[in-house]
């Protein structure tokens, strides 16, 4: 038993779990704000300044990093770390060290990437786009992570490990797994950061969109439904729906996702039937999916009030309801006579964000508003901030998606139309054009998104600072309540 900083017996390690979510959130308001900046600069091209650090194609990767791996890795080594630790009734394996090298390793590696990128350095695979030296770097962390996990599930005082535990350890397996693989490279220069891949080809193709879907499957997926395992019921002061689906849950989207990362590949070189059997993998994942949502939702049965009544169970019912439509979109984007019409538009920016936006970080924005005010032993600052920022996100998150929707399904239908003769009806200039005003709307839509984070941080920010103002009295700061 270690103390706390506030004298009291210490139960648990959050030290480490609250650095992280901090550092979540820090990455979330700077990444989005990346994300309004480049929706801003598709819409009005004059503000990349013609400066190169700063245009499209540069800052692109230091939005899809910032948020997917420094929001949301953030976001994941925290709940992890909070989730293991209560559910196992365990403290934290691992010295102070390891914890350390696992967050500045981590951080440290995402700044590395993001200087690179703005200075053109990339190894241009998409989510995957930093070179060898910071693969490295990743991947010692992951090791350190892996170990952290699987050690503190093995010292648990309790005789049964809970499901979420499951889904966060697939998560860690599976990203270690796609990580080193997809980035199997030889360095041909130190100085240069530069490297080629060992994969050549359609290989090299199917490598990349192996990793990728992937990391929607296993990072963007798998693990955000460990957070919603635990949050979910916590909140809601029920146990989860049906345990015994959670756990059918897991096993099928585990082997389904696998399967799938060719129908980013449709109507390419690679070989006919890998596309055909992406399309059967994906619609056979609506089922899994559909069932772990309807499980998360159907947790509320009994306390259907607190849709009305509590707005953090707001954000976590809609992220569920989210993680229902992108995963019914998703299926039907797979299909490859809908896919030749939505590739290479718009449409599939507006269902990353149905997923990203409405799923990732609804349901982690949630999870952090139960969090964060149970880390530092008080109660949230403002409750009724935390309703307005719903409004404002949800609201950004629709005007985002009917954006992309009436973008790119427009850009697609004007693609593919021919006149009398045969000939193509649109000139390229001309879809561009009609694109403009939902453009303008998309990015009308992510300054929304991102208002609401900056009323979060405040409300975080108050939380805190009133917790360390008035500390609550006579607590055992972290008692057994999982
Ligand atoms: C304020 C919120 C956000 C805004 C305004 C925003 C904006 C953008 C923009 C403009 C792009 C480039 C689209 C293109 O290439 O045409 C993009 C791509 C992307 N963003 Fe966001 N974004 C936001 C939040 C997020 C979040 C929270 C995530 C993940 C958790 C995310 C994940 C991605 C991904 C994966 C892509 C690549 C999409 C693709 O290749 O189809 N974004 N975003
Ligand atoms: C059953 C579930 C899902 C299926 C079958 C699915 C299927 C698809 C398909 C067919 C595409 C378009 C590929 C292309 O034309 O290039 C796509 C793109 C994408 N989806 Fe999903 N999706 C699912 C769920 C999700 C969820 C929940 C998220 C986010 C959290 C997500 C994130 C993405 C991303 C980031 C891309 C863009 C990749 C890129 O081109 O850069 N998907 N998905």
């Amino acid at each position: 038993m270690a103390h706390s900083s506030a004298g009291s017996v210490e139960q648990y390690n959050y030290d480490i779990v609250k650095k992280f979510a901090i550092a979540s959130l820090i990455w979330g308001i700077a990444g989005m704000f990346t994300g309004v900046w480049l929706a801003s600069e598709l819409a009005w091209p004059f503000l990349n300044f013609d400066i190169a650090q700063i245009t499209f194609g540069r800052l692109r990767p230091v939005h899809t990093s910032g948020v997917i791996f420094g929001f949301g890795g953030n976001a994941l080594f925290a709940t992890s770390f909070y989730v293991v630790q209560r559910t196992c009734q365990a403290r934290l394996a691992g010295s102070r060290n390891a914890h350390y090298f696992m967050f500045y390793g981590w951080n440290g590696a995402l700044i590395i990437a993001g200087i690179g990128y703005m200075m053109g350095i990339t190894q241009a695979r998409e989510y995957a786009e930093p070179e060898w030296y910071v693969d490295i770097m990743i991947t010692l962390v992951w090791l350190v992570y892996f170990w952290v996990f699987v050690t503190t599930i093995t010292r648990r005082n309790q005789p049964h490990i809970y499901v979420a535990n499951w889904f966060y350890m697939a998560f860690i397996l599976a990203t270690a797994i796609l990580h080193i693989f997809n980035n199997l490279a030889v360095p041909v220069s130190f100085t240069g950061a530069k490297s080629y891949s060992l994969f050549a080809g359609a290989q090299d193709a199917m490598t990349q969109w192996w990793y990728g879907h992937n990391a929607v499957g296993f990072f963007l997926t798998a693990a955000f439904l460990g957070m919603m395992y635990y949050f979910v019921p916590k909140q809601a002061g029920r146990p989860v729906y049906s345990y015994r689906l959670s756990i059918v849950h897991f096993w099928a989207l585990g082997f389904m996702y696998m399967w799938v990362g060719t129908h980013h590949l449709h109507w390419t070189a690679i070989p006919d039937w890998t596309s055909s059997l992406a399309a059967v993998f994906s619609i056979l994942l609506l089922m899994p999916s559909w069932g772990g949502m309807i499980n998360g939702i159907m947790t509320l049965s009994g306390a259907w009030d607190k849709l009305r009544t509590d707005p953090i169970m707001m954000f976590m019912i809609t992220a569920l309801s989210f993680y229902g439509m992108s995963t019914f979109e998703g299926p039907m984007m797979a299909l490859k006579e809908v896919n030749a019409l939505s590739h290479y538009t718009d449409w599939t920016v507006g269902h990353v964000h149905s997923g990203a936006l409405g799923w990732v970080a609804l349901i982690t924005i949630g999870s952090f508003y139960h969090m964060i005010p149970k880390l530092w032993n008080t109660e949230l600052y403002s409750m009724r901030l935390v309703k307005l920022h719903f409004f404002v996100a949800t609201l950004g998150i629709i005007l985002y998606i009917t954006a992309m929707w009436s973008s790119g399904i427009g850009q697609g239908m004007m693609l593919r139309e021919f006149d009398e003769y045969g000939n193509l009806a649109n000139t390229f200039i001309s879809t561009v054009t009609f694109m403009h005003a939902p453009l303008v709307a998309r990015a009308i839509g992510g300054m929304f998104f991102v208002s609401g984070m900056l009323l979060m941080a405040f409300n975080i920010y108050m939380t805190i600072r009133n917790a360390k103002r008035e500390p609550a009295v006579g607590s055992v700061a972290q008692t057994v309540n999982a």
